[in-house]
């Protein structure tokens, strides 16, 4: 089996820097081997784009969104490596980089498995539409781009990008932090949503259970995993850390469930942002970014 490593250095989907340096982090840290020790073959281009090239000279506010030509342009590149590399039969390792890369990531499994579930592990939902966002900052608004909600269809600069993932193709687990009109979002489409409260309730384990029946267990798997759904006392090292997050076990329990289903086609790790805090907790956060991805590529514990 082959893992394709698209490093996706970008940060425009946010306004704080470091993000961008994500994936050479964790690549520095050892992961291309360390899936190589798992039994992977590992295909990686270790100098990563910077995208640079790809910003546009100039990126006015459309609306109330931020350099949304540039996520655009990038996150089509990024849709283009992913859909190649799931046509191939590989899976697709997404390292972030902010979380509007998911734009990217899962148009190009979609554009493969038109029934792909996505797992979406996060503090926060990241559907606002360009009407709700109170930020303007596209990492808070990939899913209702990716659904085309009403408001999220036929945004200039994101011709590209049509409708591909349908409301019930998608499970939230870790959510914490959701804006009042993206909670009336997902009441509206009857999205399904593990919140913190239900993780308690429930515990990981029966919420993992309900959300793979609920995606259907012989389906393609796309987990997108932001690190913000852990708590900050885990991974700080983050652009918009929330207190309340998933333990560390609770992280891995994920990513060990989704592995076991054997129909991982994709996977996202996003939002390490390795010039947030001291060096302790960047490396801390590097770590279970490495661990989290391992995990989600067969490494157990026995
Ligand atoms: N809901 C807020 C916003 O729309 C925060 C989003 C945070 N997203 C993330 N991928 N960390 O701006
Ligand atoms: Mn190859
Ligand atoms: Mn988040
Ligand atoms: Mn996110």
């Amino acid at each position: 089996y082959t893992v394709g490593i698209v490093g996706a250095a970008f940060s425009g989907g946010q306004p704080r820097g470091g993000v961008e340096q994500g994936p050479a982090r964790l690549v520095e840290f050892g992961l291309p081997s360390q899936l190589s020790s798992l039994g992977w073959n590992v295909d990686i281009d270790e100098k990563f784009p910077t995208y640079e090239h790809l910003r546009p000279p100039s990126d006015q506010d459309i609306g109330k969104l931020k350099n949304a030509r540039y996520v655009s342009a990038v996150t089509k590149s990024v849709s283009d490596s992913v859909k190649s590399l799931v046509a191939k039969g590989h899976l697709a390792l997404t390292l972030g980089g902010d979380h509007s890369l998911a734009m990217g990531t899962i148009s190009g499994s979609a554009a493969v498995y038109p029934d792909v579930g996505v797992i979406w592990v996060d503090a926060h939902a990241d559907i606002n539409t360009p009407e709700t966002t109170e930020t303007g900052n596209l990492h808070g608004c990939p899913v209702s781009f990716l659904m085309g909600l009403p408001g999220a269809r036929n945004i200039p600069s994101f011709e590209w990008l049509s409708p591909c993932l349908p409301t019930n193709r998608i499970v939230y687990i870790g959510l914490r932090d959701v804006d009042v009109p993206e909670k009336k979002i997902l009441k509206d489409n009857n999205i399904k949503a593990f919140s913190m409260h239900e993780v308690d309730k429930y515990g990981i384990g029966k919420v993992v259970e309900m959300a793979l029946d609920y995606l259907g267990r012989d389906k393609p798997v796309h987990l997108s995993f932001d690190v913000d759904a852990l708590d900050p006392s885990v991974a700080p090292a983050t652009g918009t850390p929330v207190r309340g997050g998933l333990t560390f076990r609770e992280g891995h329990f994920i990513c060990e469930a989704v592995y076991e289903t054997g129909n991982l086609v994709a996977v996202d790790i996003m939002e390490v942002n390795p010039l947030l805090g001291d060096q302790a907790y960047v490396l801390q956060t590097i770590q279970i970014g490495c661990s989290l991805t391992r995990t989600a590529l067969g490494e157990t514990l026995l």
